[in-house]
């Protein structure tokens, strides 16, 4: 599983690129606006400068026409860099936006899937990544799982290269669910990496060793063992 982070908080990313193995960052509007109106393109080339090129950094057109997505993706491009993943949503516009970045070999995320109908033109105009939004379908009372997994089909029937970057997690049991349905990788917000970690059952463990180690030994580690 291909873990990435959706958000451009610069302390999460310093946070959970420096504890587990991410392999990206993902944005929006919506995820850029909880910064405030930060200085956008200065604000994305310090996340790239601190994931490095390894790490993959996706970045979401605004502009709601063919050409005005197209010069979006040019701009984001031109002031990034392109190795940039230009996200571009799966509707009438859209689509035919990604097939023109696809044809000039931009690096291109269909987004705001779902549909497995979308997932099918994304798979087929050969995008990079789709991100099917996992939460927002339950809320739609659309099945994810089913969506993911056909997806995933889809990609294997056709030795496809695309890869199912889900997204829109709440919870945990979301993740591992688009995880066993096919996702190659999931984008998740630090709120939800969180919740990982935060499980009380793993805290009172941690906190019984200590104290069975600390009221034999009567210190808190094993590097201070004298001798
Ligand atoms: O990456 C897409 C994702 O950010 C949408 O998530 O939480 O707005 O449903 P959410």
């Amino acid at each position: 599983m291909e873990l990435m982070l959706d958000t451009v908080n610069l302390e999460a990313i310093t946070r959970w690129v420096g504890k587990v193995e991410v392999s990206g960052v993902t944005s929006n509007p919506t995820i850029i606006k909880k910064e405030g109106k930060v200085n956008f393109f200065k604000h994305m080339n310090t996340i790239r400068d601190m994931i490095g090129n390894e790490r993959s950094l996706h970045v979401q057109v605004v502009a709601d026409d063919f050409q005005g997505m197209i010069k979006d993706a040019e701009m984001i491009v031109d002031r990034i860099d392109d190795n940039v993943y230009v996200k571009v949503p799966i509707n009438e516009e859209g689509i035919k936006a990604i097939r023109e970045l696809k044809r000039r070999h931009f690096n291109v995320t269909a987004t705001a899937v779902y549909t497995t109908f979308q997932a099918y033109l994304a798979i087929e105009a050969a995008v990079d990544y789709i991100a099917p939004y996992y939460n927002r379908m339950e809320n739609f009372n659309i099945n994810p799982q089913d969506v993911i997994s056909k997806a995933s089909l889809d990609i294997a029937n056709h030795n496809s290269q695309t890869k199912i970057l889900a997204a829109s997690f709440k919870n945990i049991a979301q993740i591992n669910a688009a995880v066993e349905n096919g996702a190659h990788s999931v984008t998740v917000g630090s709120d939800v990496l969180d919740q990982a970690f935060s499980f009380p059952a793993i805290s009172k463990a941690v906190a019984d060793f200590k104290e069975d180690w600390r009221s034999c030994y009567g210190i808190d580690n094993i590097h201070a063992i004298e001798g």
